[in-house]
């Protein structure tokens, strides 16, 4: 049933339940169109890795989905990957709301900085910044690769390989 404009007001943003993988899945290869990012959600969540997995809800159905992970290097820190909202949920602030609450969630923990391969006109919303990427040494380097500090100065000084977890090998 269309649903038309929805209030991002009227959507929850929560923690995933280990019992919605699957409508994590479908979500994310929905969004992808593919199944690679949905498979890499999932293969995360289910590693050893720690993670932080937030969903968007409305009327008890998944309609965005954000994964935060552990990576090696700075100390605390996390890559955001993927990001996906259901293409019918798109342009209202969805994928925004699901990463301030990431962001929120994360800082709460006490991590202190987080990582994102993503369009910068996207991400600098949030504060991310090519300039506090630049010395991570990673293949993916570029300046699509960008940083937020969560903790004022977490990665002043730091330099050196920024490690992901072994799902994103497959992408
Ligand atoms: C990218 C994606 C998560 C955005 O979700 P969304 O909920 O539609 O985005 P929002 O409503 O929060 O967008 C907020 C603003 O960013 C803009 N925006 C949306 N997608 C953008 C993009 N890819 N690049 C730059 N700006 C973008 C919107 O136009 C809006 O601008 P405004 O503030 O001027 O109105 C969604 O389009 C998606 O799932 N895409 C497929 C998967 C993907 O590419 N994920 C990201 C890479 S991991």
């Amino acid at each position: 049933m269309p649903h038309g404009r929805v209030a991002v007001s009227q959507i929850t943003f929560r923690d995933s339940a280990p019992e919605e993988r699957a409508a994590i899945h479908e979500l994310a290869a929905r969004a992808f169109g593919r199944p690679d990012e949905a498979d890499l959600a999932i293969d995360l969540i289910a590693g050893p890795a720690e993670t932080l997995s937030i969903v968007a809800e409305r009327d008890g159905k998944i309609v965005g989905h954000v994964l935060f992970s552990r990576l090696d290097g700075p100390d605390k820190s996390l890559a955001l990957a993927p990001l996906a909202v259901d293409p019918a949920f798109r342009e209202m602030y969805v994928g925004t709301e699901l990463v301030r609450h990431g962001i929120a969630r994360a800082r709460q923990a006490g991590w202190k900085s987080v990582f994102v391969l993503g369009e910068p006109d996207y991400y600098c919303r949030f504060g991310f910044r090519s300039e506090l990427a630049d010395p991570a040494i990673v293949e993916w380097q570029g300046p699509c690769l960008l940083a937020l500090e969560l903790e004022k100065g977490a990665l002043s000084g730091w330099s050196g390989p920024l490690v992901y977890p072994d799902p994103f090998r497959k992408l």
